[in-house]
């Protein structure tokens, strides 16, 4: 299919509002993208016509709604090249898919079959400089807990992983790797093989957040080769509240349960229970029904789109505003400068002035960007900025719209003198 941005753009309502009297100008898509109105409808859909709880009914809306659901989770897995939509775990967010895992394999102390999880002192976790809080406090956490070592990748001043250091801090000692596809913060895109290919050596897990990465490249579970795949739908196109975890069947089958409850379970007495078959261990309670049935929805408009297309137009838009940004005097880009390896997603500062009252000005014009740390407050740190702001790109983006922040930017930088 083709991909045209302006028919694109009739797909998504909020685009024809106005903020303080002029046109919408949406550059927050890594922070939460806006919705298409088939989305919108699916969730209504479902409510208006649909809705009981899954999996727990046996009257007709119970079983229209348990096969929405299920076919949503068939269209994840097809959307990931996943080998089993048994592989697929609904998820309330990409937080919870991570802290899953953390709390999964710390559980794997007592839980049958499970031994090839445990973690202990002298073992090392190992994530990048450049994770988004999601993926790093969750393993912090689990190192306190089992004593193992936390250790990290850093970053170059062009918001790159060292590349020697992936062979330094990989060792036999490591356990598990978890790392960011693309970086929220900075926009890089990780090599993500390499660095699977790496963990494999010394047998150590490898978990991929994908959240930044899911709207905007192709994310094939199989070519990735990683054990573990995690992204989110409200940054999909899709419904807040709604996240997924995917994981190889044969590490699922023997990871311990995270939230005990409805539905994870395989029987229950008083003296103990027993589990169910993933991905029901780890769907405990009534899960984010009409959410996840839209996200399906989402998944089929992206997958329509074609993610060839969505990149090439990003690209396209990338490179223009790196372009434009790099020409304004004051301007740092704080990330990759070149339009290699990088996504839609650019961080900077500008002399003089603070990325919040940039944003703020930014707003006054009708466009819409986030300013602060992102949620990867050790990526500000290396650089020695309090926050940036940033602007990030998403299928509805127009070139227009990219001029749009460079002249915005420049009139700030003019204000500020
Ligand atoms: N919502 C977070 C961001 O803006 C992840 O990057």
């Amino acid at each position: 299919m083709s991909f045209d941005v302006e028919t694109v753009r009739k797909d998504f309502p909020i685009l024809s509002r106005e903020v303080h009297g002029v046109p919408l100008v949406y550059l927050d898509s890594a922070n939460s993208a806006q919705k298409p109105q088939v989305v919108i409808d699916a969730e209504a859909d479902l409510y208006a016509n649909h809705y009981a709880n899954t999996a727990r009914a046996v009257h007709t809306l119970g079983s229209e709604v348990t096969t929405a659901y299920e076919a949503a989770r068939d269209k994840v897995a097809g959307f990931l090249n996943a080998p089993s939509r048994d592989e697929v775990i609904f998820t309330r967010n990409i937080t919870e898919a991570l802290n899953l895992l953390a709390y999964s394999f710390g559980n794997a102390t007592w839980f049958p079959g499970a031994e090839k999880f445990r973690i202990g002192p002298g073992d090392e976790i190992v994530v990048t400089e450049m994770e988004h809080h999601s993926n790093l406090v969750p393993w912090q956490l689990l190192a306190q807990r089992t004593g193992a070592t936390f250790r990290w990748i850093p970053i170059d001043d062009e918001g790159r992983l060292v590349d020697s250091a992936i062979d330094e801090v990989i060792t036999e000692r490591t356990r598990l790797v978890s790392f960011v596809y693309q970086s929220n913060a900075l926009g890089t895109i990780n090599p993500v093989q390499r660095i699977v290919a790496r963990a494999n050596a010394v047998g150590a897990y490898t978990i991929v957040d994908a959240a930044q990465a899911a709207p905007h490249l192709p994310l094939d579970v199989q070519a990735l080769g990683a054990d573990f795949v995690a992204f989110t739908g409200h940054k999909l196109y899709g419904p807040s509240g709604v996240g997924v975890l995917w994981g190889r069947y044969e590490l699922l089958a023997d990871l311990p349960p995270f939230l005990g409850g409805g539905e994870m379970i395989e029987t229950v007495a008083m003296e103990g229970s027993t589990f169910a078959a993933p991905p029901s261990r780890f769907e405990a309670g009534t899960p984010m029904i009409a959410q996840a049935v839209a996200l399906g929805t989402a998944v089929d408009y992206v997958t329509n789109l074609g993610i060839t297309n969505i990149r090439e137009h990003e690209k396209a838009l990338t490179g223009y505003a790196l372009e434009g940004l790099r020409g304004i005097p004051g301007v740092r880009i704080v990330g990759p400068r070149d339009n290699v390896d990088r996504g839609a997603t650019i961080s900077f500062t500008l002399a003089g002035v603070h990325p919040h009252d940039v944003a703020q000005l930014l707003d006054e014009r009708g466009i819409a960007v986030r300013a602060g740390h992102h949620c990867a407050r050790p990526v500000c740190v290396r650089y020695g900025v309090p926050a940036t702001t940033r602007a990030s790109f998403g299928v509805y983006t127009t070139l227009d719209e990219v001029d749009q922040l460079v002249q915005g930017v420049e009139s700030v930088r003019r204000t500020f003198g």
